[in-house]
């Protein structure tokens, strides 16, 4: 994804995604700032610290879209609200790890799926053009995260249960 595109939420506010930028760092810290407790756990499984979240270091190398991975953001009314990120792994980087983070304020508005829709389809069109025929997306949640858990399931994701720990494993197989 080049430029940005434009999609409206629930309650009719224009969401722009478009791929993250080294302009983001400073709205980063802004969005980390405002996430509260229940959500970092959901995101990250644990009270991962805001000055942890915001090293600066991390958040350039996060602003930083390589072959390896990417980020979208999604800005509502013009301000950073979400992110969803990509990473690539083996076997031959077949394999896409998704997550995101929306701030309390603008969660369920349906802008989780959007992002998760333009994710999936840059993840198909970067596999398409290295050949590959098939991409499996996958992801981990936790097993109290009702609206994740939702949002992938209504997505067509495969919820598997490895184990006995609060994790639950999703996974969608595409050809491509
Ligand atoms: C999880 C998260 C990314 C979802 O994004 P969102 O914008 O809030 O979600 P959406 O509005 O697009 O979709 C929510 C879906 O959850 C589902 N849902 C919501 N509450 C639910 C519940 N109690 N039980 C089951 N499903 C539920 C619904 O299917 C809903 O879809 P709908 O639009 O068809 O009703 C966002 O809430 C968030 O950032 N949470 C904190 C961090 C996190 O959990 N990250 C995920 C780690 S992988």
């Amino acid at each position: 994804m080049e430029q940005s595109i434009e999609h409206r939420d629930k309650r009719g506010n224009l969401v722009i995604i478009r791929p993250i930028c080294n302009h983001d760092v400073a709205p980063l810290r802004e969005f980390h700032d405002e996430l509260s407790e229940e959500t970092v756990e959901n995101r990250w499984f644990y009270n991962y610290s805001f000055g942890l979240r915001t090293d600066p270091k991390r958040l350039l190398h996060q602003c930083t879209n390589t072959e390896k991975g990417f980020a979208l953001v999604a800005l509502v009314e013009g301000k950073l609200s979400g992110i969803g990120r990509a990473f690539f792994s083996e076997p031959q980087g077949c394999i896409a790890h998704v997550a995101f983070t929306i701030r309390d304020i603008d969660q369920s508005f349906g802008i989780g799926t959007i992002l998760l829709s333009e994710l999936t389809s840059i993840i198909i069109e970067r596999k398409r053009n290295e050949k590959k025929r098939r991409i499996t997306i996958i992801a981990e949640v936790l097993r109290t995260n009702k609206k994740m858990v939702g949002l992938f399931q209504k997505q067509g994701f495969t919820l598997l249960c490895r184990g006995y720990d609060d994790t639950l494993h999703v996974e969608k197989s595409l050809s491509i």
